[in-house]
């Protein structure tokens, strides 16, 4: 048998129509299968590869890393180099009140964790989440994602969880002095790239102080400099009393985190103590990984010129298929009539090699997310495909 084969024999499917490309090398911008043939990637693993494939200096992080040592221990016990380091660069590039993280290995796990966080530093029970938000596929994060029909399966979940519309004014009256936490996608990804007003996040946030609700603002897809700021809460002038990162965090290795104040984060130690736990999170590996990925993103400058980018994909975007472009940064959604619609052109884009897809919440849409590091020639050959695929429907 060969690896297609193998794959969808022995490794546990999530669909019924995997892409089941076989990918053997990823650099840059782009990546190649097992043909030979290249292929230009408009979603860097969903918004993970925001520095591009293989970034020579997470690659060396990672050889030098593993070659001294690798799992020692429990998270939290030693002083592990890596994780220090990388905490210590990550507090240095958020407002000061953000000064302590908890490093996990995943999204999901930081949105647990954050959860877990803001029940025990309020003492309260309520969470308030948003409709077509995406926070993770655990049964916590599953019980705060914003739609029926990606949890209604796995019920019961979690009690006391309230949903509201992002950038509705009116629902943040439901924010009380009962409410643990709102969690919020500063901008929502998943929905189709919805990001609210700069007015609606301000309430927001005046809300939540004036009920001590924690806000928690996800930034694990648009953060990490994919939105044109290195944090997209930066745009909207507040600052979230706890933080959710992932994806870009590990410049490419599994690393998640949930970062807040040292004073908040203290309720984990005790009553119980070890008030959450992981054997792996802030691998060192990971860690180091993740910093030297962070580090490039700021001295390779990556986040200059997204903004032109963003400008260039909108004035190239032109097709009367096209029923809307939303963006943020180089976290774009073409809206085109339904699903099929929108599986006919990347099914096209994918066959010229262009890879993308759609939406969790948002299927008639397609999604451009390229790492940052993407070119204006590149951008251009990039619309011209998927301009092209719009021109079958
Ligand atoms: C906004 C957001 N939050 C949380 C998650 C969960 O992250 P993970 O898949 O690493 O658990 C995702 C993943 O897509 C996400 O986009």
């Amino acid at each position: 048998m060969n690896n297609r084969q193998l794959f969808l024999q022995h490794v546990a499917q999530t669909s019924d129509a995997p892409l089941a490309l076989e990918m053997v090398k990823a650099q840059g911008m782009y990546m190649w299968d097992a043909s030979g043939k290249q292929y230009i990637d408009m979603i860097a693993g969903i918004s993970v590869c925001n520095i591009g494939h293989c970034h020579p200096a997470v690659v060396q992080a990672i050889r030098e890393q593993a070659e001294t040592y690798m799992h020692l221990i429990v998270y939290g016990e030693f002083v592990q180099s890596p994780q220090v380091q990388y905490a210590t660069f990550l507090t240095q590039h958020l407002p000061a009140s953000l000064n302590s993280v908890y490093f996990t290995n995943s999204g999901s796990e930081a949105t647990e964790g954050a959860m877990k966080l803001a029940k025990r530093h309020t003492g309260r029970t309520g969470i308030i989440a948003f409709k077509n938000s995406y926070h993770g596929s655990t049964q916590g994060s599953l019980s705060i994602i914003g739609d029926e029909y990606w949890r209604n399966a796995y019920r019961p979940l979690l009690p006391d969880v309230l949903h509201l519309q992002h950038n509705d004014m009116g629902m943040l009256e439901q924010i009380t002095e009962r409410t643990a936490c709102v969690i919020a996608e500063t901008v929502q990804a998943e929905a189709g790239v919805l990001a609210p007003s700069v007015e609606w996040m301000q309430t927001l946030r005046a809300r939540c102080t004036e009920t001590g609700t924690l806000l928690v603002l996800d930034e694990i897809q648009c953060g990490l400099g994919r939105n044109g700021t290195l944090w997209a809460f930066e745009q909207y002038g507040v600052v979230p009393d706890i933080l959710l990162a992932g994806k870009a965090l590990g410049g490419g290795m599994p690393l998640g985190a949930f970062i807040a104040n040292r004073d908040i984060m203290w309720s984990l130690t005790n009553q119980p103590v070890l008030g959450h736990i992981t054997t792996f999170g802030g691998h060192p590996v990971a860690c180091a990984a993740g910093l030297a990925g962070m580090k490039a993103l700021l001295s390779e400058k990556m986040m200059d010129g997204i903004s032109e980018k963003e400008q260039l994909f909108r004035s190239l975007l032109q097709h009367p298929r096209i029923k809307a472009v939303r963006s943020r940064g180089l976290m774009l959604a073409v809206e085109v009539e339904d699903f099929p619609a929108c599986k006919k052109v990347i099914d096209y884009c994918i066959a010229n090699g262009l890879i993308t897809d759609w939406f969790l919440f948002a299927s008639n849409a397609i999604r451009l997310v390229p790492p940052l590091i993407i070119s204006e020639e590149e951008i251009r050959k990039a619309c011209a495909i998927l301009l092209a695929g719009l021109d079958t429907l």
